[in-house]
């Protein structure tokens, strides 16, 4: 059983359905809202735990209704909340998410997020070097990213940095990701480059190993030598907010399989996450995916 540690954000996602997306000015009739579970690093901590994996999750909740329904969802779903704390400031994160025809609009609002810490990733330490990969993203402030990546670096415990939301970050930094997870967008915006640099010339570039994800196209990954390809798995994409996430737990669960099976298991991962409302709805277990890649090889 991989054990895994998150750091990273705790989010109530509310989500608004419509036929299409509301121009500037319009007022639109919906046809459905619901409050769901989110934030990139509960995300990424409830589909390894689904996956099988042992987690524990670095992040920070306020002491709201938002909060209480956050974390019990969290245990409920056996991730480790023990490195959760409770600030009384200020309000739980959230996300306003729009979802029309397959795609989203997302406005995070930080909230309790911003209060992570480089001391509290400190805390985790115990956790940390004991950890088979540690996964970080960027909706926390960023020296708690960095305090998160030196002290991986510094046990030799792999550190994956979804570099989500970008922005552009030295190479020093960078360097002590084992892997980079971008899109390709994310990727130009990591490294400072042109938004029409080819990705394959920005990956062999990149300071650390990239996967790069390409939404229904798959991933393409290196790690030494020539950028590779994965192809993505077809399905009827109903919502792909937090289909990156659960292709980062899914890289992270499976890593010690060699890149190029935990990148196909991602692929995998994150196509059966898009069949279904909200971020962690669709999110497969262990068997789920088992079922999904056996009926394939
Ligand atoms: O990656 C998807 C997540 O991004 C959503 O759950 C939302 O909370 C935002 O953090
Ligand atoms: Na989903």
């Amino acid at each position: 059983m991989a054990r895994i540690v998150v750091v990273g954000s705790i989010n109530m996602d509310l989500v608004t359905l419509t036929p299409r997306f509301a121009a500037p000015g319009e007022t639109l009739l919906g046809d459905r809202f619901v409050t769901v579970p989110g934030g990139k690093g509960a995300n990424q901590a409830v589909a390894a735990a689904r996956l099988g994996a042992q987690v524990a999750l670095v992040g920070a909740l306020g002491q709201d209704a938002f909060g209480d329904q956050l974390l019990d969802g969290l245990q409920r779903e056996h991730v480790d909340t023990s490195h959760v704390v409770r600030v009384d400031d200020v309000g739980s994160g959230t996300a306003s998410i729009t979802v029309a025809e397959g795609e989203n609009h997302i406005i995070v609002v930080p909230g309790a997020n911003a209060r992570v810490t480089p001391a509290q990733v400190e805390k985790a330490q115990g956790l940390m070097a004991r950890a088979d990969a540690v996964l970080v993203q960027m909706e926390i402030p960023m020296e708690s990213v960095e305090a998160t990546l030196r002290l991986g670096h510094h046990l030799g415990v792999p550190v994956i940095l979804n570099p989500a939301p970008a922005q552009k970050l030295p190479a020093s930094l960078l360097k002590q990701a084992r892997y980079l997870t971008p899109n390709q967008h994310e990727l130009a915006i990591l490294l400072g480059a042109k938004h029409d640099t080819d990705f394959r010339e920005l990956m062999i570039k990149a300071p650390a190993p990239v996967v790069l994800t390409r939404g229904a196209e798959g991933a393409w990954y290196r790690d030494g030598g020539e950028p590779a390809h994965q192809e993505g798995f077809a399905v009827e994409a109903v919502d792909t907010t937090g289909a990156g996430d659960t292709f980062n737990a899914a890289l992270a669960v499976f890593l010690n399989e060699g890149l190029p099976q935990a990148v196909r298991k991602a692929c995998a991962a994150a196509a059966l996450s898009v069949t279904r409302l909200g971020a962690q709805g669709g999110m497969p277990t262990r068997a789920e995916l088992d079922a999904f890649l056996g009926g394939r090889s």
